[in-house]
């Protein structure tokens, strides 16, 4: 990967931008139009949104003030936890593309699996919404389909009925939380593994290991972070709304960490984990924040 518009393969042999801008806990409005406006000004051109962040509006209209064609960008939003089920399911689609004021996605995700502490038909429940994105797969609103959050026994089970297994997982995956099963399972199934909280909230910004790997390359902390992801074929999404960390975010491409700095990092304590995680989503998970 040389630059921003450089691909990853999904299993569908779609390419998708190696670095995403995320929008997680960007406030609604002016905040999310001006920042998702920088990020296509600095070249971004991969955009991940939710029904769950509540701010699709705001990006769907930062894509069209931006100037940049609609096709040039790749836009992600996924479904939230309220709209299980096959019905529900293309309806939320539909919905989100209104308020994206789009008529296609790039790229639905699952947010968040029924688990089966919340309930026996927890399969059934996940293999229906997954029908509804199949859907909307085959009639083209979608371009590729995935999940987020799903951990391998969600994955397994989710594959007895899929006519098509997910193309991407976002996780939460930093130095500090890597989830080396999670991610040796999605490489082995051909799952794009997508990295949510590439820089651990920030939380793991002033940790001294990352500091010192950084300092030895002459690079940031956050560049290290986005660096780690993409040479594990993570594929980050780093969020900002500061105009000069949108920009200073890109600037990975001029360095490489070596494999002994990688050891390094893999091998770090638990460090600015979220505390999010499939098994612990609340029943109704609607103050569930990611
Ligand atoms: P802000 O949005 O106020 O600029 P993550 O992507 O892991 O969820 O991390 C997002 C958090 O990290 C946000 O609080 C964001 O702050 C902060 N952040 C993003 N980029 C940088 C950077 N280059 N340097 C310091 N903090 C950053």
């Amino acid at each position: 990967m040389n630059r921003l518009t450089d691909t990853f393969s999904m299993a569908n042999g779609l390419g998708i931008p190696c670095i995403g801008y995320g929008t997680w806990q960007t406030p609604d409005g002016e905040t999310a139009v001006n920042s998702v406006k920088c990020a296509l000004e600095n070249g971004y051109r991969h955009i991940d949104t939710a029904a769950g962040y509540a701010n699709e509006g705001s990006v769907g209209e930062a894509v069209r003030l931006s100037g940049v064609k609609r096709e040039e960008i790749f836009i992600t939003t996924k479904h939230w936890v309220t709209e299980r089920g096959y019905e529900k399911t293309i309806a939320a689609c539909e919905e989100s593309l209104r308020q994206l004021g789009m008529d296609y996605l790039d790229l639905y995700l699952i947010h968040w699996p029924m688990v089966e502490k919340r309930g026996e038909n927890w399969r059934e429940v996940n293999a229906d919404t997954w029908r509804g994105f199949e859907k909307l797969y085959k009639d083209g609103k979608v371009k590729s389909i995935g999940v987020s959050n799903f951990l391998p026994n969600q994955l397994e089970a989710l594959k007895l009925t899929a006519e098509i297994m997910p193309h991407v997982n976002q996780i939460e995956f930093h130095p500090g939380y890597t989830q080396p099963e999670l991610v040796n399972y999605c490489k082995a199934h051909n799952i794009l593994v997508e990295a949510w909280s590439p820089l651990g909230c920030g939380k793991v910004l002033g940790d001294p290991t990352v500091n010192a790997i950084a300092e030895a390359h002459g690079k940031t902390a956050a560049h290290v972070c986005i660096r780690y992801a993409l040479q594990h074929d993570v594929l980050p999404l780093p969020k900002s709304v500061t105009p000069s960390r949108i920009a200073d975010n890109t600037n990975v491409f001029d360095f490489e960490l070596t494999a002994d700095e990688m050891k390094t990092l893999d091998s770090m304590p638990r460090t600015g984990f979220s505390g999010f995680y499939a098994e612990a989503a609340p029943a109704d998970a609607i103050a569930f924040g990611e």
